[in-house]
């Protein structure tokens, strides 16, 4: 089989693709490629280069590094890595490693915050702290950071300060929202108020830092001036920025087939996200508040909660702050005008808040 006409995700022995249904969708790649922009062949290269890079010859690290990567999921840092390197010359083959770096640190934080989460589903499947538990998954996710820092040591110094850069704020933004959540924090751990400000900050470090990060490397490893390579990072901290809002819209509407994760995660850890935040600020004292103030354990509260919030002016309004964010990004590539690869990223920009999954 050529390496362009390979599966995006592992295929099962005669079957389906495995996680096929949490891929990106066919229509969207083919779409992006129809402006002569292949990309299936790197993400072919990245993923035989995921699996290699993960191997262990212990065989339960093997198996438990490899289980989230088997479930399936997008794949979209490599994706962005793949098409910001069409901004220059996407033959080189560095862009191959960095789509797999930035896809085993992503791999790991998606292990360190089911813990976080307390989330039982990841992928359409049991999540690794539910499957095992949180030492086995705390201990996987740090082994794929390992693998990643890995590969980042070939590609250079400049590569790898700018990944420990990212991953600091990365942490930063998870320990924020932890800060910010209303659950029941240790009484020694400084409480930060959840406003509108409170969550941008706290979703660029988690989300936007590292989706930034893959456009940065796209650009600079594709060899674009030291201009192009800034204004690709800020495309894709807006376009993460729209990713996790439109996740945060996921998380109360998504049907759990196509997410792949469980509705009301982020609700029953106390976080407040933004169509949270929106609901609460044009009804203070409604219903939705009064629910949020108790204890949301039980499913039928749970369950009320995000039925009202469904139902609320607050997530149109979320979707259109993302829309916001989706035309700033789409902005930060003016310097790029006429060429194909910018209408192939306007379109994965529009892609993290179209999708359903
Ligand atoms: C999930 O990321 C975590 C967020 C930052 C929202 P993705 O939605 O990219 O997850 P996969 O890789 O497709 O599973
Ligand atoms: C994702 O935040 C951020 C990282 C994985 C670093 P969420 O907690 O909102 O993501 P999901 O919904 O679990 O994928
Ligand atoms: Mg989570
Ligand atoms: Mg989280």
């Amino acid at each position: 089989m050529s390496a362009a006409s390979r599966p995006l995700a592992p295929r099962r022995s005669g079957g389906e693709p495995r996680g096929a249904r949490l891929a990106i969708p066919e229509p969207v790649l083919d779409q992006l490629e129809a402006h002569g922009l292949p990309v299936a062949g790197t993400l072919a290269a990245v993923e035989d280069k995921l699996h290699a890079q993960v191997a262990s010859s212990h065989a339960f690290v093997d198996e438990a590094a490899r289980y989230l990567i088997a479930a399936g999921g997008k794949r979209f840092r490599p994706l962005m890595v793949a098409l910001t390197g069409h901004l220059g010359d996407a033959t080189r083959p560095e862009l191959v490693d960095a789509g797999v770096i930035v896809e085993l640190v992503h791999l790991a934080t998606l292990y360190h915050d089911d813990v976080i989460d307390e989330a039982p589903a990841r992928r359409g499947t049991p999540s690794a702290n539910s499957r095992w538990d949180n030492t086995v998954a705390i201990l996987t996710g740090d082994y794929l950071f390992a693998r990643a820092s890995e590969l980042s040591a070939d590609l250079g110094v400049e590569v790898t300060r700018i990944m420990a850069r990212t991953l600091a704020s990365l942490c930063e933004g998870q320990i924020q929202e932890v800060q910010g959540s209303l659950g029941a924090l240790p009484p020694d751990v400084p409480q930060l108020e959840p406003t509108v400000e409170h969550y941008l900050r706290v979703i660029g470090g988690k989300t936007a830092s590292l989706i930034a990060t893959s456009c940065r490397y796209g650009a600079l490893l594709s060899g674009v001036d030291p201009a192009g390579v800034e204004a690709a990072a800020d495309y894709g901290w807006d376009v993460g920025m729209a990713f996790q809002l439109s996740d945060d819209i996921l998380d109360i509407a998504a049907d759990p087939e196509t997410s792949g994760k469980t509705p009301g995660t982020d609700l029953r850890e106390g976080v407040r996200t933004l169509p949270v935040l929106y609901a609460l600020e044009a009804e203070p004292d409604g219903q939705l508040a009064g629910l949020l103030d108790g204890e949301l354990a039980d499913d039928d509260t749970l369950d009320r909660a995000l039925a009202l919030l469904r139902g609320s002016a607050a997530l149109e309004r979320s979707r259109s702050t993302a829309a916001d964010y989706v035309g700033r990004a789409v902005g930060h590539l003016d310097r790029f005008d006429g060429t194909p690869v910018v209408t192939a990223l306007t379109r994965l920009a529009e892609y993290a808040v179209d999708r359903v999954g």
